[in-house]
């Protein structure tokens, strides 16, 4: 039996004994005596009497350990012309002096801090500092307009807001104060304190009363800098929102001792990257994979993370990651499909890769999409390393599926993200819940209980959770992906089973969108979906019914209805195409046939569905969907 198999097996048949071992891999206030509660199952609970304190994990046992001036943060901003490195030991300065300010505004442990920040350290600083007294931070990414925000500070009821004057995107500064002014202004929840990172690219107006500076609460936290507060196992370290089928967010809750856990153990088995080593995931703090492997895998292993403000093209050119691994020495690489295509497309032949030495360099880890095994071919020829996917998710936390680098490493496969990860009991399932044959493809299931790390509930609604995750198939976590294990136990992802998308690794629901094209006054009805894109994976496609007697032109409206998404949901949706139709194929009981009219676009001829309502509304729309 194979280091990583053993390994596995162990992970399933004593999960208890497993995570006993692996919980020394941090540092723990009173070590816990209980490994995994089951009495409240199907939620169950890691480490349930333990208590520890995150932030003294990531950052402070470091410097006690002497490796205070080793690098701990690099910020690298080429959209700013900027670079600066903090040492575990000015990282530690830097957190516990904002703590101490943000205990002095009234934040305490439980409290919620809501996040809304471009790729700056002092995103990192203030997510540090939330987990250094017990506060909940729940980061939103920058991308989102004021509604999405606002939907976001009602849900999860912040004491405090932390926010920089904005974003810098290539092309234009990104008002991100404005637009949480305006968030305020939806939202019903009213936070004590906004504390702003004035950039200079655009100083924001502080309200009186509500904003400060950050510099002045990192000034009055200088001289009353906050220890580290002994917080619970299972107590939140953050709330990370994500789409579902509804309309409404759903707030992932971490917890702070499985996490840990399972963070320190996920950084050098499947990444392979510990102590002093540099590890750069291309993401950003306001996904999970920023959460996971920007901010607290890499500072709980003590390595050297990269925090990168820019794109992998156009910041200035398609060799703009390999600059950043030649500069600062990266050995591990982690970023989605969609940016290595997107460097494919402007350099083809990888020419740019031999302008910098990237000798450094020992894998490029993939995941966040499906990696279609062209650009796994092309990264790997003109990088000379292998390339690594993984299958996971926010909810997971870390992946489920991988090739275990740090472990036993194994040979890859061209479309599957290798075998399940240690934690991750994964079954594929069929219709009836029976497990699906070698081969097959079924509901992606994980058998409960999930290992450490992954979500404990949804913020304040443990039935959304059951009913969401735990219902599906008894005794399971339903991923809402499909796909199959081959003969050799390697997992194949085929895509989701319910109305997210994916584009440029970012995660969407349609039915989010939906809901902001209904809103407009000239639509009757409406459906979006995503269609393959060569660049971006997927990319969103709305079809809209006019209201009777809308005279309007159908350009105006189709432009109005792509304007309205982007100021609704925020430049991150990405629909750039709506157009107007007049009728949308459905089933005699009203369904509107979404996955048929996406096969459609994507140039596959589906079998006309034997529940169709009206055969000639499809007949119609087919030249529109461009099939
Ligand atoms: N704040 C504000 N706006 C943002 C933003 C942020 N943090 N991030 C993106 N946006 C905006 C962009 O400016 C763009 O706006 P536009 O419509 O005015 O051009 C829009 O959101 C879409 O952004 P993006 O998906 O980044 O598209 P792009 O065309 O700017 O860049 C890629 C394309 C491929 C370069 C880009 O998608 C990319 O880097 N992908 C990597 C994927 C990734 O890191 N995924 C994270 C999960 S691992
Ligand atoms: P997110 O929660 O934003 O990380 O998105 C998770 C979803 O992205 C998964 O449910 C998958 O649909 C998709 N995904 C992530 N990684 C991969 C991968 N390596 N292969 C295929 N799909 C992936």
């Amino acid at each position: 039996m194979s280091v990583y198999q053993d390994t596995h097996r162990r992970s399933i048949e004593d999960p208890e004994g497993f995570w006993r071992e692996q919980a020394w891999l941090v540092d723990w206030i009173r070590p816990p005596r209980t490994v995994l509660d089951r009495a409240g199952a199907p939620i169950y609970r890691w480490f349930p009497d333990g208590t520890l304190n995150t932030c003294h994990n990531a950052v402070d046992r470091h410097v006690w350990a002497g490796r205070g001036n080793q690098v701990a943060v690099i910020h690298d901003s080429p959209v700013t012309g900027s670079k600066r490195t903090l040492t575990y030991a000015e990282l530690l300065a830097e957190v516990s002096a904002f703590a101490g300010g943000l205990r002095d505004l009234g934040v305490t442990r439980g409290d919620r801090v809501v996040i809304y920040m471009a790729m700056v350290p002092e995103a990192v600083i203030a997510m540090l500092a939330c987990a250094r007294i017990g506060a909940v931070h729940s980061v939103v990414f920058g991308g989102f307009a004021a509604p999405e925000l606002a939907a976001r500070i009602d849900d999860a009821r912040p004491t405090a807001v932390v926010a920089s004057s904005c974003g810098i995107e290539p092309a234009r500064v990104v008002p991100y104060k404005e637009i949480l002014d305006d968030a305020l202004e939806l939202a019903s929840h009213v936070p004590t304190v906004c504390v702003i990172v004035q950039r200079p690219q655009g100083v924001a107006q502080l309200v009186p009363d509500r904003d400060i500076a950050w510099t002045d609460v990192v000034e009055a936290g200088r001289s009353r800098p906050a220890a580290c507060v002994e917080v619970a196992a299972t107590d939140p370290l953050y709330i990370l929102y994500t789409s579902g089928t509804t309309g409404r967010p759903k707030g992932i809750v971490r917890d702070n001792g499985g996490h840990a856990v399972a963070m320190a153990w996920s950084m050098r088995n499947v990444y392979d990257i510990g102590p002093g080593q540099v590890w750069w995931a291309a993401s950003d703090i306001g996904w999970v994979v920023g959460h996971s492997y920007i901010v607290y895998a890499p500072l709980l292993v003590g390595a050297t993370t990269v925090l990168y403000e820019g794109k992998p093209v156009g910041t200035p050119d398609a060799g703009a990651f390999w600059r950043v691994v030649a500069e600062h020495g990266v050995q591990g690489l982690f970023t989605a499909p969609t940016a290595i295509r997107a460097i494919k497309r402007e350099d083809p032949e990888g020419g740019l890769t031999t302008t910098y030495d990237l000798a450094s360099l020992r894998t490029l880890f993939l995941a966040g999409e499906r990696l279609d095994p062209e650009t796994y071919a092309w990264a790997g020829r003109v990088l000379g390393v292998p390339v690594v996917d993984n299958w996971w998710q926010t909810e997971t936390g870390w992946p489920i599926a991988a090739n275990l680098r740090g472990l036993d490493p194994m040979p890859t496969k061209p479309g599957s993200p290798s075998v399940p990860v240690p934690g991750f009991d994964v079954r594929v399932l069929g219709a009836d819940g029976a497990p699906a044959p070698a081969g097959v493809e079924g509901a992606i299931c994980l058998r409960l209980p999930l290992p450490p790390g992954s979500m404990t509930t949804v913020w304040e609604d443990d039935q959304r959770f059951i009913s969401t995750y735990l219902s599906g198939f008894e005794g399971h976590y339903l991923s809402g992906d499909s796909g199959y294990l081959d003969e050799d136990g390697y997992l194949h992802v085929m895509g989701r089973t319910d109305d997210v998308i994916n584009v440029s690794g970012h995660r969407l629901s349609t039915g989010v969108m939906e809901a902001a094209l209904a809103r407009h006054p000239a639509v009757a009805e409406c459906a979006v979906i995503g269609v393959r894109d060569e660049l971006t994976g997927q990319r969103p496609r709305g079809f809209v019914v006019l209201k009777s007697g809308v005279r309007s032109p159908a350009a105006e409206i189709e432009a109005e209805l792509v304007a309205l998404v982007r100021s609704e949901i925020g430049p991150v949706a990405a629909l750039r195409s709506v157009t107007v139709v007049d009728g949308l194929p459905k089933t005699r009981s009203g369904k509107i046939l979404r996955k048929t009219m996406r096969e459609i676009a994507d140039g596959m001829a589906p079998p006309v569905p034997a529940t169709i309502e009206d055969v000639a509304v499809l007949d119609r729309i087919r030249p529109q969907l461009g099939g």
